[in-house]
């Protein structure tokens, strides 16, 4: 499904992404950990094309998303979640979810607000429907932030640290939507600290350092039989070998 190949990115002078190398197959949920600042919501931004990468291959479904105009299409099925929810705190509940479909001309307004309450009704939320951002809690509003990602009906979700911002009590709301959403066979890749999370949500992960991949394998494999030195290191700094 998505195919990168070689991927830089620099930010000024400061190489941040060096040569990634990642193939996500359909169905797969990926997991990416590595230390601060090594370069995971880059490449995340990079796969939504929120950054221009500088050069490498980006391929989702045959498409070369560095390709030019083409790729709006493609572009909205490429979901992202991010920290910090992203939710328009002027707009309802309602309003966020129905904005880009609605904007986009994928649906009318009064299909996507049909949907938007049937998708809400789903995971218990619709007596929230109109509410706005700031009287919600952190794991509803982390929990709509994904149904408005999901109105698009993306084939592949990227998740930027979706449960850092939480109170630990409201983790569970969100991994639990998440498990899911994979159930029902969505694509995913996953950066996050929750490393027991990571453990055992995912099918593959992917161990990022310094801007390269230096380790890709199964959940099991990275976190019961680490290979290279730098993920063991990072492994045992956060306890977790
Ligand atoms: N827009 C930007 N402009 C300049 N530097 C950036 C920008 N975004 C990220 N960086 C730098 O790139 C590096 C990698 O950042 P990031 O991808 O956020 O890492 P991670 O998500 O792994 O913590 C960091 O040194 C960060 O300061
Ligand atoms: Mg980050």
């Amino acid at each position: 499904m998505l195919k990168i190949n070689n991927l830089k990115k620099n930010f000024g002078s400061k190489k941040v992404l060096k040569g990634i190398n990642l193939e996500v197959k359909k169905g797969e949920i990926v997991g990416i950990i590595g230390p601060s600042g090594c370069g995971k919501s880059t490449l995340l931004r990079c796969i939504n094309l929120l950054e221009t990468p500088d050069s490498g291959k980006l391929m989702f479904e045959g498409n070369n998303l560095l390709d030019g105009d083409s790729n709006k299409d493609i572009r909205r099925r490429i979901g992202m979640v991010f920290q910090q929810f992203n939710l328009f705190d002027h707009k309802t509940v309602l309003e966020n979810i129905i904005l880009s479909p609605v904007l986009l001309k994928i649906m009318s307004r009064e299909k996507a607000i049909k949907k938007a309450h049937e998708l809400l009704g789903e995971i218990g939320l619709e007596d929230i429907a109109n509410n706005y951002p700031h009287e919600i809690s952190g794991g509803q509003k982390q929990r709509v932030a994904i149904v408005r990602t999901l109105i698009m009906k993306p084939d592949i979700i990227l998740f930027d640290e979706p449960t850092s911002a939480l109170d630990p009590e409201m983790i569970g709301e969100v991994t639990n939507l998440m498990r899911k959403i994979a159930k029902e066979g969505m694509t995913m890749i996953i950066v996050s600290h929750e490393m027991n999370f990571i453990k055992s949500f995912c099918t593959r992960v992917v161990f990022m350092d310094d801007g390269i991949i230096k380790e890709d394998a199964s959940s099991k494999e990275i976190f019961l039989n680490p290979k290279n030195e730098d993920l063991k290191s990072f492994l045992s700094k956060i306890n977790a070998y």
